[in-house]
């Protein structure tokens, strides 16, 4: 087993670079760093690679990667996933400020990037539009979960947080309550990418930013059950599932074994549980324009 400490940056195909492009420096506020090979390297305003666009055929996320402890050696990197009977491949060429990286697929063929070390690629600076801090997590449609939650957790370290009834899971990292997600749809696909803001005052901003683009939220504001965050949800141009987030649970000390005490948790303490009927602290439940993506 090898343990992931934290996502650094996805990598989505698009059937439109430059429409993406435009969509996550102008709407989403990222800045475009790189622009080589048919690739884009999108930065967050601190200057942390985020996002990675390829031309495809149709929008998906094609690749995650994800950091290991900064001194482990790649070659224990390639043992620890090789222990697993996975085939994998060591990549010396790969992204800026990620030198060496060891690459194997998960399996609904989504290829895992595994690296130790990583430098920013651009400076901190202002930014147009929302300015997340971080890319937070990413959501997938899968026949069955518990495959996905046992193979992340064998294979990665990663750790169950929540569950909804059997339908959805919540796995964890790092202190982040969340990093992954597998929920149960009719087609294996990505369901939505998640980036944090740094409070609700800037999620309120946003909303007023999207509004004033004509870009209509899907479901929220809200604050979710399962994380406490606070969400919104609108679609970018390639018709996937952006998610703001704020004030998200965080489990600092794993030996406690539960999530930092917040006003709004119901169990004191909060810890990692299979949540019933209620899903919401509080909020509209989700509209149309959300259910259909795991339809
Ligand atoms: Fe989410």
């Amino acid at each position: 087993m090898i343990q992931v400490k934290r996502i650094s940056h996805a990598t989505f195909e698009t059937p439109d670079m430059d429409r993406q492009i435009e969509y996550f420096t102008e709407i989403a506020g990222l800045v475009l760093a790189e622009r080589v090979n048919g690739r884009a390297y999108l930065a967050t305003k601190l200057g942390d690679l985020a996002v990675q666009l390829e031309k495809g055929t149709e929008a998906r996320c094609a690749r995650i990667a994800l950091q290991v402890a900064p001194e482990t050696s790649i070659d224990d990197i390639r043992r620890g996933i090789e222990a697993e009977n996975l085939r994998c491949e060591v990549r010396n060429d790969p992204t800026p400020g990620v030198a060496k990286m060891v690459t194997f697929e998960d399996p609904k063929g989504t290829v895992l990037e595994v690296f130790a070390g990583q430098t920013p690629i651009g400076k901190n600076q202002a930014v147009p539009g929302i300015g997340p801090l971080k890319l937070g997590h990413l959501a997938f449609c899968v026949p069955e979960p518990k495959d996905f939650v046992e193979f992340y957790t064998r294979v990665l370290g990663f750790r169950m947080s929540d569950w909804i009834q059997d339908w959805f899971a919540f796995l964890r990292c790092g202190p982040d309550h969340h990093t992954l997600n597998f929920v149960r749809g009719k087609r294996t696909q990505m369901h939505h990418i998640a980036f944090e803001l740094k409070d609700w005052a800037q999620i309120q901003t946003a909303c007023d930013f999207l509004g004033g683009k004509n870009i209509p939220l899907i479901w929220g504001p809200g604050r979710h059950g399962p994380g406490h965050n606070i969400y919104t949800y609108h679609r970018n141009p390639d018709d996937q599932i952006i998610e703001l987030f704020a004030e998200l649970d965080k489990m600092l000390d794993e030996s406690l074994g539960h999530f930092d005490p917040r006003p709004w948790h119901r169990d004191r303490p909060q810890k990692p549980k299979v949540w019933e009927r209620t899903r919401d602290i509080w909020g509209m439940p989700p509209t149309p324009e959300y259910i259909r993506q795991r339809e």
